[in-house]
Protein backbone atom coordinates (compact mmCIF):
# COMPACT_ATOMS: atom_id res chain seq x y z
CA UNK A 1 0.00 0.00 0.00
CA UNK A 2 1.09 3.80 -0.83
CA UNK A 3 1.33 6.77 1.82
CA UNK A 4 -2.10 7.94 1.41
CA UNK A 5 -3.69 4.55 0.64
CA UNK A 6 -6.33 3.48 3.51
CA UNK A 7 -8.75 1.03 2.97
CA UNK A 8 -12.24 0.94 4.70
CA UNK A 9 -16.05 1.03 4.42
CA UNK A 10 -18.49 0.44 1.65
CA UNK A 11 -21.86 2.02 0.66
CA UNK A 12 -22.39 3.55 4.31
CA UNK A 13 -18.90 5.56 4.00
CA UNK A 14 -20.13 6.90 1.45
CA UNK A 15 -23.03 8.09 3.20
CA UNK A 16 -21.47 9.23 6.06
CA UNK A 17 -19.16 11.46 4.33
CA UNK A 18 -21.72 12.84 1.98
CA UNK A 19 -23.68 13.76 5.17
CA UNK A 20 -20.28 15.51 6.25
CA UNK A 21 -19.92 17.30 3.36
CA UNK A 22 -23.31 18.77 3.36
CA UNK A 23 -23.30 19.95 6.50
CA UNK A 24 -19.56 21.24 6.19
CA UNK A 25 -20.77 23.14 3.06
CA UNK A 26 -24.31 24.38 4.32
CA UNK A 27 -22.39 25.45 8.11
CA UNK A 28 -19.70 27.47 6.82
CA UNK A 29 -22.83 29.29 4.40
CA UNK A 30 -24.67 29.94 7.17
CA UNK A 31 -21.59 31.29 9.39
CA UNK A 32 -20.29 33.62 6.59
CA UNK A 33 -23.08 35.61 7.09
CA UNK A 34 -21.63 36.34 11.18
CA UNK A 35 -18.31 37.27 9.77
CA UNK A 36 -16.78 37.90 13.29
CA UNK A 37 -16.54 34.14 13.83
CA UNK A 38 -13.43 32.16 12.62
CA UNK A 39 -14.78 28.36 11.18
CA UNK A 40 -12.43 25.71 12.26
CA UNK A 41 -12.93 21.94 11.49
CA UNK A 42 -11.24 19.33 13.97
CA UNK A 43 -11.53 15.53 12.30
CA UNK A 44 -10.14 14.08 15.33
CA UNK A 45 -9.45 10.46 13.84
CA UNK A 46 -8.69 11.67 10.59
CA UNK A 47 -7.32 9.59 8.30
CA UNK A 48 -5.36 9.65 5.54
CA UNK A 49 -7.46 12.16 3.69
CA UNK A 50 -8.37 9.80 0.82
CA UNK A 51 -9.89 6.33 0.78
CA UNK A 52 -9.43 2.98 -1.85
CA UNK A 53 -12.75 1.80 -2.22
CA UNK A 54 -12.35 -1.88 -4.50
CA UNK A 55 -14.85 -1.72 -6.74
CA UNK A 56 -15.41 -5.78 -7.68
CA UNK A 57 -15.66 -7.11 -11.19
CA UNK A 58 -17.75 -9.93 -12.52
CA UNK A 59 -17.12 -12.76 -15.26
CA UNK A 60 -19.83 -11.93 -17.23
CA UNK A 61 -22.79 -14.10 -19.36
CA UNK A 62 -24.38 -14.16 -22.88
CA UNK A 63 -26.04 -10.89 -21.73
CA UNK A 64 -23.16 -8.59 -20.05
CA UNK A 65 -19.63 -8.00 -20.70
CA UNK A 66 -17.00 -8.96 -18.04
CA UNK A 67 -15.66 -6.21 -16.22
CA UNK A 68 -12.41 -5.86 -14.36
CA UNK A 69 -12.02 -5.24 -10.88
CA UNK A 70 -11.24 -1.75 -10.18
CA UNK A 71 -9.63 0.41 -7.89
CA UNK A 72 -10.95 3.74 -6.82
CA UNK A 73 -9.65 6.50 -5.14
CA UNK A 74 -11.98 8.64 -3.36
CA UNK A 75 -12.21 11.78 -0.81
CA UNK A 76 -11.56 11.23 2.89
CA UNK A 77 -12.90 13.53 5.59
CA UNK A 78 -10.16 15.34 6.08
CA UNK A 79 -9.74 16.16 2.23
CA UNK A 80 -13.78 16.78 2.06
CA UNK A 81 -12.96 19.77 4.61
CA UNK A 82 -10.43 21.14 3.21
CA UNK A 83 -12.22 21.55 -0.22
CA UNK A 84 -15.44 22.96 1.92
CA UNK A 85 -16.78 26.04 0.45
CA UNK A 86 -16.88 28.77 1.69
CA UNK A 87 -13.38 27.44 3.15
CA UNK A 88 -12.67 27.14 6.82
CA UNK A 89 -9.87 29.62 8.79
CA UNK A 90 -8.65 26.67 9.93
CA UNK A 91 -8.57 22.79 9.70
CA UNK A 92 -6.96 20.46 12.61
CA UNK A 93 -6.15 16.93 11.88
CA UNK A 94 -5.64 14.75 14.71
CA UNK A 95 -4.00 11.19 14.01
CA UNK A 96 -2.59 8.14 16.01
CA UNK A 97 -0.98 5.78 13.41
CA UNK A 98 2.45 7.05 11.77
CA UNK A 99 1.66 6.09 7.68
CA UNK A 100 -1.46 8.74 8.23
CA UNK A 101 -0.60 11.28 9.59
CA UNK A 102 2.61 11.61 7.21
CA UNK A 103 -0.38 11.53 4.37
CA UNK A 104 -2.12 14.15 6.01
CA UNK A 105 1.09 15.91 6.21
CA UNK A 106 1.59 15.75 2.36
CA UNK A 107 -2.35 16.65 2.00
CA UNK A 108 -2.06 20.16 3.66
CA UNK A 109 0.77 21.09 1.75
CA UNK A 110 -0.92 20.88 -1.50
CA UNK A 111 -1.03 23.89 -3.57
CA UNK A 112 -4.34 24.69 -3.29
CA UNK A 113 -5.08 24.31 -0.21
CA UNK A 114 -1.84 26.78 0.52
CA UNK A 115 -4.31 29.84 1.88
CA UNK A 116 -5.65 27.38 4.46
CA UNK A 117 -4.02 26.67 7.98
CA UNK A 118 -3.72 23.17 8.00
CA UNK A 119 -2.17 21.22 10.72
CA UNK A 120 -1.79 18.07 11.41
CA UNK A 121 -1.79 17.22 15.38
CA UNK A 122 -0.17 13.71 16.13
CA UNK A 123 -0.64 10.99 18.67
CA UNK A 124 -4.13 10.43 20.64
CA UNK A 125 -6.97 12.39 19.93
CA UNK A 126 -8.32 12.08 23.17
CA UNK A 127 -5.25 13.38 24.71
CA UNK A 128 -4.86 16.51 22.28
CA UNK A 129 -8.97 17.25 22.67
CA UNK A 130 -8.76 16.85 26.37
CA UNK A 131 -5.39 18.88 27.25
CA UNK A 132 -5.84 21.22 24.53
CA UNK A 133 -9.38 21.97 23.08
CA UNK A 134 -10.46 24.78 26.10
CA UNK A 135 -7.54 26.78 25.42
CA UNK A 136 -8.96 28.17 22.26
CA UNK A 137 -10.75 31.26 22.03
CA UNK A 138 -14.23 30.09 21.75
CA UNK A 139 -15.99 33.26 22.23
CA UNK A 140 -14.75 34.33 18.27
CA UNK A 141 -14.27 30.51 17.20
CA UNK A 142 -17.08 28.63 16.05
CA UNK A 143 -16.17 24.82 15.04
CA UNK A 144 -17.53 21.54 13.85
CA UNK A 145 -15.85 18.56 15.39
CA UNK A 146 -15.56 14.77 13.63
CA UNK A 147 -15.37 11.80 15.88
CA UNK A 148 -14.72 8.82 13.40
CA UNK A 149 -13.08 6.06 15.29
CA UNK A 150 -12.91 2.40 14.06
CA UNK A 151 -14.47 1.32 17.06
CA UNK A 152 -15.09 2.57 20.70
CA UNK A 153 -11.95 4.96 20.99
CA UNK A 154 -13.70 8.12 22.01
CA UNK A 155 -13.76 8.16 25.95
CA UNK A 156 -16.45 9.84 27.45
CA UNK A 157 -14.11 12.87 29.41
CA UNK A 158 -13.31 13.95 25.50
CA UNK A 159 -17.26 14.50 25.20
CA UNK A 160 -16.84 16.76 28.28
CA UNK A 161 -14.16 18.59 27.30
CA UNK A 162 -16.17 19.24 23.41
CA UNK A 163 -19.33 20.07 25.83
CA UNK A 164 -17.51 22.66 27.67
CA UNK A 165 -16.76 24.95 25.02
CA UNK A 166 -20.32 25.86 24.10
CA UNK A 167 -19.02 26.68 20.59
CA UNK A 168 -18.36 23.11 18.19
CA UNK A 169 -21.12 21.00 16.63
CA UNK A 170 -20.17 17.29 17.06
CA UNK A 171 -20.70 14.28 14.62
CA UNK A 172 -19.96 11.11 16.34
CA UNK A 173 -19.77 8.03 14.69
CA UNK A 174 -21.01 5.45 17.21
CA UNK A 175 -20.23 1.81 16.95
CA UNK A 176 -22.92 -0.21 17.63
CA UNK A 177 -20.83 -3.48 16.55
CA UNK A 178 -18.27 -2.56 19.02
CA UNK A 179 -21.19 -2.23 21.88
CA UNK A 180 -22.36 -5.30 20.60
CA UNK A 181 -18.68 -7.53 21.18
CA UNK A 182 -18.18 -5.74 24.62
CA UNK A 183 -21.27 -6.23 25.94
CA UNK A 184 -20.70 -9.60 25.52
CA UNK A 185 -24.71 -12.07 25.80
CA UNK A 186 -23.70 -14.01 29.13
CA UNK A 187 -22.35 -11.64 31.85
CA UNK A 188 -19.83 -14.07 32.96
CA UNK A 189 -17.97 -13.32 29.77
CA UNK A 190 -17.89 -9.49 30.63
CA UNK A 191 -14.32 -9.46 31.72
CA UNK A 192 -12.33 -6.43 33.27
CA UNK A 193 -11.48 -5.12 29.73
CA UNK A 194 -14.85 -5.17 28.34
CA UNK A 195 -16.05 -3.43 31.17
CA UNK A 196 -13.44 -0.59 31.71
CA UNK A 197 -14.01 0.28 27.38
CA UNK A 198 -18.09 0.32 27.94
CA UNK A 199 -17.85 2.74 31.00
CA UNK A 200 -14.77 4.75 29.37
CA UNK A 201 -17.06 5.37 26.21
CA UNK A 202 -20.38 5.42 28.01
CA UNK A 203 -18.94 7.54 31.32
CA UNK A 204 -20.99 5.63 33.31
CA UNK A 205 -20.73 1.81 34.71
CA UNK A 206 -24.52 2.03 35.03
CA UNK A 207 -25.31 0.32 31.26
CA UNK A 208 -24.47 -3.00 33.23
CA UNK A 209 -27.62 -2.89 35.32
CA UNK A 210 -29.28 -1.30 32.66
CA UNK A 211 -28.64 -3.96 30.28
CA UNK A 212 -28.41 -7.25 32.31
CA UNK A 213 -30.39 -9.57 34.11
CA UNK A 214 -30.12 -12.09 36.06
CA UNK A 215 -30.92 -15.46 35.46
CA UNK A 216 -31.37 -18.05 37.57
CA UNK A 217 -29.95 -21.15 36.41
CA UNK A 218 -30.86 -25.13 37.92
CA UNK A 219 -33.61 -26.46 39.52
CA UNK A 220 -35.75 -25.72 42.34
CA UNK A 221 -34.42 -29.07 43.72
CA UNK A 222 -30.87 -28.39 42.97
CA UNK A 223 -28.59 -27.56 45.31
CA UNK A 224 -26.08 -26.21 42.56
CA UNK A 225 -28.33 -23.46 41.24
CA UNK A 226 -26.33 -20.65 40.64
CA UNK A 227 -27.16 -17.32 39.02
CA UNK A 228 -25.72 -15.77 35.78
CA UNK A 229 -26.42 -12.47 33.91
CA UNK A 230 -27.86 -11.98 30.58
CA UNK A 231 -27.89 -8.98 28.46
CA UNK A 232 -31.76 -8.75 27.55
CA UNK A 233 -31.10 -5.03 26.13
CA UNK A 234 -31.76 -4.92 22.12
CA UNK A 235 -29.41 -2.94 19.37
CA UNK A 236 -32.36 -0.37 19.86
CA UNK A 237 -32.35 0.06 23.58
CA UNK A 238 -28.20 0.20 23.76
CA UNK A 239 -28.50 2.84 21.19
CA UNK A 240 -31.46 4.40 23.03
CA UNK A 241 -29.23 4.42 26.14
CA UNK A 242 -26.17 5.99 24.12
CA UNK A 243 -28.82 8.74 22.65
CA UNK A 244 -29.94 9.80 26.45
CA UNK A 245 -26.52 10.09 27.60
CA UNK A 246 -25.89 12.48 25.01
CA UNK A 247 -28.76 14.43 25.99
CA UNK A 248 -27.97 14.55 29.46
CA UNK A 249 -24.50 16.28 28.47
CA UNK A 250 -25.20 17.96 25.54
CA UNK A 251 -28.31 20.89 24.68
CA UNK A 252 -29.23 19.51 21.61
CA UNK A 253 -28.67 16.11 20.30
CA UNK A 254 -30.75 14.51 16.95
CA UNK A 255 -31.94 11.29 16.97
CA UNK A 256 -29.09 9.06 15.39
CA UNK A 257 -29.11 7.95 11.66
CA UNK A 258 -28.94 3.71 12.01
CA UNK A 259 -25.36 2.68 8.72
CA UNK A 260 -25.70 -0.60 7.73
CA UNK A 261 -23.45 -2.29 5.78
CA UNK A 262 -23.65 -3.96 2.74
CA UNK A 263 -25.62 -7.15 4.11
CA UNK A 264 -27.89 -5.19 6.10
CA UNK A 265 -26.57 -5.56 9.40
CA UNK A 266 -26.57 -2.31 11.76
CA UNK A 267 -22.91 -0.99 12.37
CA UNK A 268 -22.77 2.36 13.26
CA UNK A 269 -25.34 4.89 14.79
CA UNK A 270 -24.46 8.47 13.42
CA UNK A 271 -25.44 10.92 15.91
CA UNK A 272 -25.48 15.00 15.74
CA UNK A 273 -25.09 17.06 18.97
CA UNK A 274 -24.55 21.26 19.87
CA UNK A 275 -22.17 22.01 22.70
CA UNK A 276 -23.74 25.60 22.40
CA UNK A 277 -26.61 26.32 24.77
CA UNK A 278 -27.23 29.18 23.46
CA UNK A 279 -30.90 28.96 21.34
CA UNK A 280 -29.68 31.34 18.15
CA UNK A 281 -27.16 28.86 17.60
CA UNK A 282 -29.56 26.18 17.71
CA UNK A 283 -31.47 27.90 14.90
CA UNK A 284 -29.15 28.03 12.84
CA UNK A 285 -27.09 24.32 12.93
CA UNK A 286 -29.83 22.26 14.49
CA UNK A 287 -32.52 22.37 10.79
CA UNK A 288 -29.62 22.03 8.11
CA UNK A 289 -28.63 18.69 10.61
CA UNK A 290 -32.06 17.40 10.61
CA UNK A 291 -32.58 18.17 6.78
CA UNK A 292 -29.38 16.46 6.40
CA UNK A 293 -30.68 13.05 8.37
CA UNK A 294 -33.65 13.12 7.48
CA UNK A 295 -32.72 13.41 3.18
CA UNK A 296 -30.11 10.54 4.04
CA UNK A 297 -33.31 8.26 5.89
CA UNK A 298 -35.50 8.74 2.77
CA UNK A 299 -32.44 7.50 0.78
CA UNK A 300 -32.47 4.26 2.04
C1 LIG B 1 -12.33 5.24 10.30
S1 LIG B 1 -10.76 5.92 10.19
C2 LIG B 1 -11.11 7.59 9.82
C3 LIG B 1 -11.53 7.83 8.42
C4 LIG B 1 -11.64 9.30 8.06
N1 LIG B 1 -12.64 9.98 8.87
C5 LIG B 1 -11.98 9.44 6.59
O1 LIG B 1 -13.15 9.65 6.25
O2 LIG B 1 -11.04 9.37 5.77
C6 LIG B 1 -10.19 6.04 11.85
C7 LIG B 1 -8.79 6.66 12.01
O3 LIG B 1 -8.56 6.92 13.40
C8 LIG B 1 -7.19 6.67 13.69
N2 LIG B 1 -7.12 6.49 15.16
C9 LIG B 1 -7.48 5.40 15.90
N3 LIG B 1 -7.36 5.65 17.21
C10 LIG B 1 -6.95 6.94 17.32
C11 LIG B 1 -6.67 7.81 18.42
N4 LIG B 1 -6.82 7.39 19.69
N5 LIG B 1 -6.28 9.09 18.16
C12 LIG B 1 -6.16 9.52 16.89
N6 LIG B 1 -6.41 8.74 15.80
C13 LIG B 1 -6.79 7.49 16.02
C14 LIG B 1 -6.86 5.45 12.86
O4 LIG B 1 -5.47 5.36 12.62
C15 LIG B 1 -7.66 5.74 11.57
O5 LIG B 1 -6.86 6.43 10.65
Amino acid sequence: MGIGDHEFGSGLTDLKLSIIADYLHRYNTALSKQPFFERWYFDAFAGTGERTVRLSGSHGDLLSEPVEERIERRRGSARIALDTTPPFHRCIFMEQKKRHWLALEALCTEPQYSSQKAVVVRGDANKAIQDHINSVNWRKTRAVIFLDPYGMNVEWRTLEAIRRTEAIDLWYLVSLSGLYRQATHRGSALDEKKRAALTRMLGTSAWESAWYEEERQGSLLSKLDSEETRRTASLDRMESFVLQRLRDLFPTVLEPLRLRNDRNAPMFSLFFAMSNPSPAAARVAKPIAQHILEKARARR
